[in-house]
């Protein structure tokens, strides 16, 4: 499968908010990803669902939404209701992480768990086979433009193999610091999907990023 590449809203202009879900729509991109921050699961909010409505009708590409929230469980209606292809829990916001992933399938999304960059791989040893795909962290979830952590390459390489061992289909994304230079070495690791903020919206031409990023 050919990697698909997720710019990242966090990162564009929200005074502009229509022109660039335009461009997503316009470029080589595949996925829009969508960062939900609720001031305690991370040190920062960034926005909820009336944004994620008011996207949901403009975007003509899949939304993958990316909850940093804790009880994330509560509100899993809510964002099937808001158009959400796929909803992505965090591992560590979850005690009952299985009941979740069933919960979110069961409105027809895709079911996804994140792992911040310190939680071990091992830790979906027993989840794995139920969850659609796996995010990475590759900074600590909060803010977009952080440096990338480069224990992240070695990390997506360990779930490859984890995934290659059980014969699964899951897929792998990664999330935080992406460039050229640590998209290329991701997708050797074996991501599937790079999402990427800063490098795309702060770029002078962003859908020629993407195009660039897509080509990798
Ligand atoms: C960080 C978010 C990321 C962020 C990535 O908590 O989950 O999706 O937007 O931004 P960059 O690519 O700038 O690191
Ligand atoms: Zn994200």
């Amino acid at each position: 499968m050919k990697h698909k590449i997720a710019p990242s809203l966090l990162a564009a202009d929200f005074m502009h908010l229509r022109q660039a879900v335009e461009m997503v729509n316009d470029s080589d991109a595949d996925w829009l990803h969508m960062d939900v921050m609720d001031g305690v699961f991370v040190p920062n909010i960034s926005f909820g669902f009336p944004v994620l409505h008011a996207v949901a009708p403009v975007l003509k590409k899949p939304m993958d939404v990316h909850l940093m929230i804790v009880e994330p469980q509560k509100f899993i209606d809510r964002v099937a209701e808001s158009g959400a292809y796929m909803m992505t829990v965090h591992y560590e916001a979850c005690t009952h992480l299985h009941r979740t992933v069933a919960a979110i399938k069961e409105t027809g999304m895709k079911a996804w768990v994140t792992l911040n960059p310190h939680t071990p791989i091992r830790l979906l040893e027993d989840i794995i086979q139920d969850v659609d795909m796996v995010l990475l962290m590759s900074v600590n979830p909060g803010f977009g433009g952080q440096r990338f952590i480069e224990h992240s390459v070695e990390k997506t390489a360990r779930l490859k193999d984890m995934i290659t061992r059980k014969g699964l289909p899951t897929l792998i994304e990664v999330d935080g610091g992406v460039n050229m230079e640590t998209g290329k070495r991701l997708l050797t690791a074996g991501a599937d999907i790079l999402v990427a903020g800063d490098f795309i919206f702060k770029s002078p031409h962003p859908m020629q990023t993407i195009k660039e990023l897509k080509a990798l």
